[in-house]
């Protein structure tokens, strides 16, 4: 049985929680929260009582603790993560990793430094249709795969809160939506190493509270919301050093019909596209041809962040080797600070070892 706190308890939080409740090898143990109202709120809900409003001071009190999830906003990951690491804790640490990618090597660092797990919240890697797309891979159904486009578009989308006050997020939906679905091609790449990026980002509708219709997902967090100083989309084309080109688009506010979330994979024998559901395009006895499997292939939300709090868990108690290792979290880091870099040059940038 391991011991688990949670750093950060707002929206996403819930995700991590209800994944650690179905797992009979974890206790729930603590919470932490500079926002007292939303702890206890949260305390309230889920019958913690070791409730801390500062992390330092939850870490001495409970020295029992084995493991923590930081689900903070993003300007809190390398901080909440090194203090637990040093204090000889494993961390889950939400996506993004970091703030860059100076940050997220200094978590890595802190993790080798004390011998524990820091595995980075990369749900995409856990879901179903990742499952399926890894399992044709594997088998060759596509060749080789050298070609991809990445897709995370909201028409008006800013979950509102921090997501759009820079200080606290890093940036917008790059980093936000973009890095989903840049790690998941990635991953469904080889994890190949990342040599140029180009980018642009644009800073143009803002966050368009002003209409009514707004839906999907919000932060918990009300503060700060008058703040938008963040990029509304951007778009990216990363060079990987397997020859793989992928092509990257992002947004929280867009003139499209629809929002889209969309993964295509394009190799020399067949091509795929997940949205939402998996389709493949080869050819068949001469003729062009487009396969659907006869069960279901969309994402489904159910279940997935259990299966990585699961792993998570197998990890810690099995030593089972982690499959969105800081290693990947740092990768990615390089690949965001370079796009926006690119968006703020208006040239390629090659990235160094
Ligand atoms: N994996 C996913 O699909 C997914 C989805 C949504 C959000 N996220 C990530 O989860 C993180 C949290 O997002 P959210 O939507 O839950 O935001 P939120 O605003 O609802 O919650 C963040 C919480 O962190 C707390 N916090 C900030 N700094 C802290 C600190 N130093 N110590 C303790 N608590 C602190 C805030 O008070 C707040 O309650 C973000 O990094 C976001 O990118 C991931």
């Amino acid at each position: 049985m391991i011991k688990v706190a949670i750093v950060g308890t707002g929206s996403i939080s819930n995700e991590h929680i209800q994944g650690y409740l179905k797992n009979p090898n974890v206790e729930l143990y603590a919470f932490c929260d500079i926002n007292e109202t939303q702890l206890k709120k949260m305390g309230e809900k889920y019958g913690v009582t070791r409730l801390y409003t500062d992390e330092a001071t939850m870490l001495a009190e409970l020295p029992e603790i084995d493991a923590v999830s930081v689900c903070t906003w993003n300007a809190a990951h390398a901080p909440c993560t090194i203090m637990a690491l040093n204090a000889g804790k494993h961390v889950l640490c939400e996506k993004p990793m970091a703030t860059n990618a100076d940050e997220a090597q200094a978590m890595m660092d802190a993790a080798k430094k004390n011998g524990k797990l820091l595995m980075i919240g990369f749900v995409r890697r856990y879901g179903n249709d990742c499952l399926l797309l890894e399992d044709f891979i594997d088998k060759g159904t596509f060749g080789e795969i050298y070609y991809a486009k990445a897709t995370y578009l909201r028409r008006n989308g800013c979950p509102g809160g921090w997501f759009g006050n820079k200080a606290l997020s890093a940036g917008g939906p790059l980093i936000d939506l973009g890095v989903h679905v840049i790690d998941l091609t990635r991953f469904l790449l080889g994890n190949p190493k990342p040599v140029s990026v180009y980018g642009a980002t644009f800073h143009k509708l803002g966050d368009r509270r002003e209409l009514a219709d707004k839906k999907g997902y919000v932060a918990s967090t009300t503060s700060n919301e008058d703040i938008f100083d963040v990029e509304d989309m951007a778009t990216a084309l990363i060079r990987y050093d397997n020859g793989a080109v992928v092509s990257v688009e992002a947004s929280f506010s867009l003139n499209l019909k629809k929002d889209e979330g969309k993964i295509q994979l394009f190799g020399t024998k067949a091509g795929a596209m997940l949205d939402p559901e998996l389709e493949l395009f080869t050819e068949t006895n001469g003729y062009m041809s487009n396969v659907q499997l006869c069960t279901s292939t969309a994402l489904s939300f159910d279940g997935l962040f259990a299966n990585e709090i699961n792993h998570y868990v197998d990890c810690i108690i099995n030593g089972t080797p982690c499959k969105s290792p800081a290693e990947d979290g740092v990768t990615l880091m390089k690949i965001l600070d370079a796009i926006y870099k690119s968006a703020e040059t208006g040239h390629e940038v090659i990235l160094e070892d």
